[in-house]
């Protein structure tokens, strides 16, 4: 059912920094911030030849990035995001297969304007799912 990798999302404390230091020292092509309300997070993506990093930083007091940074104050992996052709399909057989979705279940846009959902870590290694349709 998932597809391609889509992207690797990295949480920063300071996200100038981290993009700095992709364009600088790794020599990457690195985006322009991007503000996301309603993921409570400002991302820069960095295009890479096989797939994607996203860089995360917290914006608002009720960012979901908080709690993790506050863990991980230097920064850390945060999730995984693969494509999916259908994103309803795939929420609806995971659901049967007994995985939790976060949220209301319900796909919201995502970074790249496509509708995604996360899928609960303790249901999958430890890890947080992201799912976006392609
Ligand atoms: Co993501």
């Amino acid at each position: 059912m998932i597809g391609r990798l889509n992207h690797v999302a990295i949480a920063v404390p300071d996200l100038e920094a981290a993009a700095a230091q992709y364009r600088g020292a790794l020599g990457a092509t690195v985006g322009a911030p991007q503000a996301e309300p309603d993921h409570g997070v400002t991302v820069v993506f960095i295009d890479l030849p096989n797939t994607k990093i996203e860089l995360l930083q917290p914006l608002g007091e009720a960012s979901p990035i908080l709690g993790f940074l506050e863990k991980n104050p230097s920064g850390g992996i945060h999730h995984l995001c693969y494509e999916v052709d259908d994103i309803l399909a795939a929420r609806d057989h995971l659901r049967a297969s007994g995985a939790r979705i976060l949220g209301n279940g319900e796909p919201k846009p995502g970074a790249h304007g496509k509708p995604v959902l996360f899928l609960h870590p303790k249901d999958f290694n430890g890890c947080l799912v992201e799912l976006e349709q392609a």
